[in-house]
This record gives structure tokens, sequence and C-alpha cells, in this order.
């Protein structure tokens, strides 16, 4: 997605080799013009593919899994990574290891909104190592439904979360995919569509 790259080459703010920083358009602010294209943006992407609902972690993953509900015309499901204790109803629940809190938590939906007859697009912001997305996918197998793919917003082709999700056999989309970056220079992998 080209206006997504130069938003990124125009507002992202490149920390380190590996940390980039898109708080004014995407992760803090959010621009609600563009969070809908960018539903829309997956939406195209997996036309003719049956999809029955989106899925996502929170919290930065919310608005671009409601703006590709919206385009689909189908309710998203956020992943919690709190129990709450109001939560009495059996979850399915995944361990995630976050990598920059060096800590491990657990992700959880509850069982009365993903079952086996769902057919799931599961979305998030950032694609980097993969683990809360591999948290996702362990979810869906467990709840028995289907797996249609997994749509990023930007992905770090540097970092292994590409390659962990297509070694489990999962279809991965990436709206704006870094080859490379280093503070100053950004490099992104050449892609087909628009
Ligand atoms: P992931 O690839 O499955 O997202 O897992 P990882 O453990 O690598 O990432 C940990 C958290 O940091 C995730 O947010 C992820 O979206 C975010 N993240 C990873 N790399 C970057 C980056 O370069 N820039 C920014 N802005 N965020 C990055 P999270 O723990 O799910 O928290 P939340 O922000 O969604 O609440
Ligand atoms: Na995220
Ligand atoms: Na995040």
């Amino acid at each position: 997605m080209k206006k997504l790259e130069e938003r990124i080459r125009q507002e992202g703010e490149i920390l380190s080799d590996t940390v980039l920083k898109v708080d004014s358009f995407l992760n803090h602010q959010v621009d609600t013009a563009l969070a809908l294209e960018i539903g829309r943006e997956f939406a195209s992407i997996f036309e003719g593919k049956t999809i029955t609902k989106v899925l996502t972690i929170e919290a930065s993953g919310i608005q671009f899994a409601m703006a590709t509900g919206i385009a689909l015309n189908v309710p998203f499901v956020y992943a919690k990574k709190k129990k709450a204790i109001t939560q009495a109803e059996k979850v399915y629940t995944a361990p995630v290891h976050s990598f920059t809190r060096q800590e491990t938590y657990q992700v959880s939906i509850s069982q009365k909104y993903l079952g086996p007859d769902d057919k799931v697009l599961i979305v998030d912001d950032f694609l980097a190592t993969g683990a809360a997305l591999v948290g996702l996918v362990q979810i869906v197998k467990e709840a028995g439904a289907e797996l249609v793919g997994v749509g990023c917003v930007i992905e770090k082709g540097f970092q292994e979360g590409r390659g962990l999700l297509e070694q489990m056999g999962v279809d991965v989309h990436s709206l704006a995919r870094i080859a490379k970056m280093a503070p100053g220079e950004i490099h992104f992998t050449e892609q087909q569509s628009a």
C-alpha cells in the first residue's frame, strides 16, 4: 500500500535498527480515514474467501480489526491480555512471550465468540517476532475454527514473524513490508498491490 509506505517515510520515527514508532497516525493518535482504507485493503486482499469474523489482540490491533470488520460487514473480536475478575465464562487461552518485556502472558477469548463454524481473518498492527500472532493462531485452532489468513499493517521482514507463521501454513499479507531500516533510512520490499 503505497500511501502507507509514504506515511511511514514522512512520519515514522526509526528509533533503532528494529524499532519503528508510528504514534502520529497508527499507534497512539489514529488517522481514522487511513484506518478505514486499511480495512478495505485487507477486505480486498482476501476477497472471494468467506470470512465470518475478524480477530485481533488488544490494544493496537483493535482499530484495524474494526475497520476490516466494517469493510467485510462482520464482527471483530479482540483477545484480552488480562483476565477480568468478572470473566466467569469459559475461555480459550494461549501463552504469548513478549520479547520486548521479557515476560510471558496469557491471551484469552471467551468461547462464546469463536467456534467451529467461524472462518477467521486475524489482523494486527505489527508483524515482528510473531509471538502474539502465533498465540492467536493457536486460539483459532483450539476453537476448531478455520483460519483464512493473517493481515498485518506493517511487517518488519527482517524479524522472524512471517517465517514462523508460514511454517504453520498460514497465508500472511502485510500492507507495508520493511526489508531493512536504520535511523534515517528505510527500505520497503517491492509489492505488486497498490
Ligand atoms: P508480534 O510480532 O506478535 O507483534 O510480537 P512482538 O513480541 O514482537 O511485539 C511485541 C509488541 O510490540 C506488540 O504490541 C507489537 O505490535 C509491538 N511492536 C513490535 N515491533 C514494533 C515496532 O517496531 N514498533 C511499534 N510501534 N510496535 C512494535 P503488543 O504487545 O501487542 O501491544 P499493543 O501495543 O498492541 O498494546
Ligand atoms: Na499489536
Ligand atoms: Na503494538
